[in-house]
């Protein structure tokens, strides 16, 4: 994929933001956003998977870089309080969630106000042959951990203003992703909140001011 350095600069990542990353998997993923942001700036890598963490962990510890911190989480639970992050990159990620509009309302609950989400995932793709190539990795031992195939551009803005979050920028990346014989197409979906607006999303302390 063109490297996440080179999309996060054109949409605007800068120096000294909080961002989180979800579903970071490999501490270089965290290390390419480290280097846009700064030693003023902070990243916080979550995943759910506990090997991913603990590997990063240990990584991070014999390099002793201040500006990256990683956690077990998950998306449907973000262990960060309201309103903490600049900028929440969730890359890859949202096809594997069996509740992506619950996702999607806890990076809203997280995300400052004036604060942006960037979604990078595939594009919604044949269900006949996403479930083929389920079934193949079955046949072969394997769990995908896909959950969908895809997601169309009206769905997304339907999940978005469930949370009164509105696109700024949508386009269709130039590279390919491979899900067993299907080459799919990418998209990045950059977000902001409504102006005026709070997260609706479960449970949402909202400040009285
Ligand atoms: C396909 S990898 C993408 C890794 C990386 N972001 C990239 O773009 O290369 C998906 C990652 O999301 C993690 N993941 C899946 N479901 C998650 C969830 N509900 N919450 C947090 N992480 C999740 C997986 O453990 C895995 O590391």
């Amino acid at each position: 994929m063109q490297s996440t350095q080179a999309l996060l600069r054109q949409v605007g990542i800068t120096s000294g933001q909080k961002v989180l990353d979800i579903g970071f998997r490999d501490l270089p993923e965290l290390q390419e956003l480290a280097s846009l942001i700064g030693h003023a700036g902070h990243i916080l890598g979550i995943d759910i998977d506990a090997r991913h963490v603990q590997a990063a962990s240990k990584m991070l510890s014999n390099l002793s870089i201040s500006s990256i911190s990683v956690k077990e989480g998950s998306a449907l639970a973000i262990p960060a309080g309201d309103y903490s992050f600049d900028l929440i990159l969730c890359k890859g990620v949202l096809h594997e969630i069996r509740r992506p509009e619950k996702a999607i309302a806890e990076m809203a609950r997280v995300c400052k106000p004036d604060g942006a989400i960037l979604i990078i995932d595939i594009q919604r793709f044949s269900r006949i042959k996403f479930e083929l190539y389920r079934a193949q990795a079955l046949f072969k031992g394997q769990h995908s951990g896909d959950f969908h195939p895809g997601f169309s551009r009206e769905r997304l803005l339907r999940m978005l203003s469930q949370q009164r979050l509105v696109e700024v920028d949508y386009r269709q990346l130039p590279d390919k992703w491979h899900l067993g014989f299907n080459e799919v197409n990418l998209f990045l979906l950059k977000v902001e909140r409504l102006a005026n607006s709070q997260p609706a999303g479960d449970n949402i302390a909202i400040p009285s001011r």
